[in-house]
């Protein structure tokens, strides 16, 4: 299984230590949480390119960031469904996606998902606080990286992360 091959800032930041060239699974730290939340079972499925390249990241920060978009597509999944996580090489960098078959939204909610607490019709009945999309938006601004939602009511959402 490949993993998320990243470059470890250590404690130290890019000082003492500088970069450690690791390979840490990321992904699977993420997707290891998440299995481990109470909730329907729904299956994850993986589409991790072998060639990523190597990116400076804080692990614990993007394993945050994981753990929520998955937290997320798995709450809002229908019990049984899939949730399928990919990862391949973009623009220098890692553009790495979890998409849903859930309930999706519209253009209008997709752009207010992003403000603290909120959450859309059916958000709040099924837990959480509505602050993991901004803690997750803020850690991907602080990596020089994004994050882009693209939903169809219905039919599921898609959030992607790119990390340059
Ligand atoms: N994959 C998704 N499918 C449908 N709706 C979603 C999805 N992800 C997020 N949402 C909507 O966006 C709202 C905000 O998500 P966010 O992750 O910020 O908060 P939360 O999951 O409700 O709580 P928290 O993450 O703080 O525990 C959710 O309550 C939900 O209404
Ligand atoms: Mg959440």
């Amino acid at each position: 299984m490949p993993l998320l091959v990243v470059q470890i800032v250590d404690s130290g930041g890019v000082g003492a230590g500088g970069l450690q060239n690791s390979s840490q699974g990321t992904l699977d730290l993420a997707v290891n949480a998440v299995g481990h939340m109470p909730g329907p079972r729904v299956k994850v499925e993986r589409d991790i390119a072998a060639d990523l390249p190597d990116v400076t990241v804080d692990p614990d920060r993007i394993v945050q960031v994981l753990v929520n978009l998955l937290s997320n597509a798995m709450k809002f999944s229908p019990a049984g469904a899939s949730v399928r996580v990919a990862a391949r090489a973009e623009r220098g960098g890692i553009l790495c996606s979890v998409s849903d078959r859930g309930p999706g939204m519209t253009a209008e909610e997709r752009d207010r998902l992003f403000q603290p607490f909120v959450q859309l019709a059916g958000g709040a009945k099924v837990g959480g606080t509505g602050l993991g999309l901004v803690i997750t938006r803020h850690i991907m601004e602080q990596h020089g990286g994004t994050i882009t939602v693209a939903s169809t009511p219905g039919k599921g959402s898609e959030f992607s992360i790119w990390i340059p």
